[in-house]
């Protein structure tokens, strides 16, 4: 029987950062369980279609989207570390429990891939965790750099519910026993190939894309007679969880790329949120994540709910990319 995950984050305790998360990963992972649960009994419960709101981004809510929310907002004010939260579904912060030295700020995505919510496909929760700076919590002390982050990870919604987190060394990979109530760890230490050949990206908006991203997706689709060498893949589905988990699984590289729409060289993906967990995801197994030509980890987020350009995955295809960028 492979170790719980409370096993498992009892065997790092010597780990100061470990054990010093361990009751907020215990409180979240409570959550996605809650959330996988609403999601399953969706069609039944009289759960699903629209929520009749838009978050602040402009996006129709779904009633799952709002859910999702509260029982993560309920789970991290259960967790006495969690001083506040910020959410893709909120405007503004909250405060949750008392700050002290020891205290931890949850940022979280609790529904991603909200599209794929009422057709049964895949859908996901993302988080990350940073240390709270001392003093009152406002906005600005979550406006930090992603290499900052303390702990970052998704549930995953699919055949099995998953729970995949990373403290910075090393990603492990966690299955729901159903019948149990928890995760075992079955997926340790996983790791990413620095080369590929499957890609991701949504190629409907392909006439928006900058040119130095153009370029890479036609060499790649130009496969084993163009300047690649070889054929790729290409896989795509609409939730970043699910995509970034294939990627850990068997490799690749997910491109939601700055482009010309409005705002401008924006994207779509939101960098706390979501390209930031994600980031330290795949550089602990030992990918690259970036901008599109920067370390997404380095950016200076400058508002809680600001777009990035996100590629990311097998290192040498991000690195590839980014060079496209300097030569052009
Ligand atoms: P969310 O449901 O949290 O708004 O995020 C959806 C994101 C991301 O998960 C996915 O990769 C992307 O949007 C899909 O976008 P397209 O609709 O352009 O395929
Ligand atoms: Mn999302
Ligand atoms: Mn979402």
């Amino acid at each position: 029987m492979p170790p719980s995950l409370a096993t498992f984050l009892a065997s790092q305790q010597h780990e100061p950062t470990v054990a010093r998360l361990a009751p907020a990963l215990q409180h979240i992972a409570g959550a996605c369980i809650a959330i996988a649960r609403a999601i399953r009994q969706a069609a039944l419960t009289g759960s699903q279609g629209l929520a009749g709101s838009d978050n602040i981004q402009g996006e129709a809510q779904q009633k799952l989207d709002v859910i999702s929310n509260e029982l993560m907002i309920e789970a991290a004010r259960r967790c006495p570390q969690i001083a506040a939260l910020a959410s893709e579904e909120l405007d503004d912060i909250v405060q949750l429990n008392a700050s002290t030295a020891d205290s931890l700020l949850l940022l979280t995505d609790p529904l991603d891939g909200s599209s794929n919510l009422d057709i049964g496909m895949t859908v996901g929760s993302i988080f990350s965790l940073l240390p709270a700076t001392a003093g009152s919590v406002t906005t600005a002390s979550f406006l930090r750099p992603g290499h900052e982050q303390c702990c970052a990870g998704y549930a995953l919604y699919g055949p099995a519910t998953m729970l995949v987190f990373t403290t910075g060394s090393e990603v492990n990979g966690f299955t729901l026993d159903e019948a149990r109530g928890e995760f075992l760890l079955t997926h340790p230490q996983l790791q990413i190939a620095p080369e590929c050949s499957e890609f991701a990206i949504n190629a409907a908006n392909l006439r928006h894309w900058e040119l130095p991203v153009q370029r890479y997706i036609a060499e790649c689709q130009a496969g084993s007679a163009g300047p690649r060498g070889k054929d790729f893949n290409m896989r795509w589905v609409a939730a970043m969880v699910a995509d970034v988990h294939r990627i850990l699984l068997r490799g690749g590289v997910f491109l939601y790329p700055r482009d010309a729409r409005q705002p401008p060289g924006a994207g779509k993906l939101r960098l706390l949120y979501e390209a930031n967990p994600m980031a330290l995801l795949i550089e602990a197994a030992g990918g690259a994540a970036s901008n599109g030509s920067e370390r997404l980890l380095d950016m200076n987020p400058e508002r809680l709910h600001q777009r990035t350009g996100v590629v990311l995955g097998a290192r040498n295809e991000v690195e590839r990319l980014a060079s496209y960028h300097l030569s052009h």
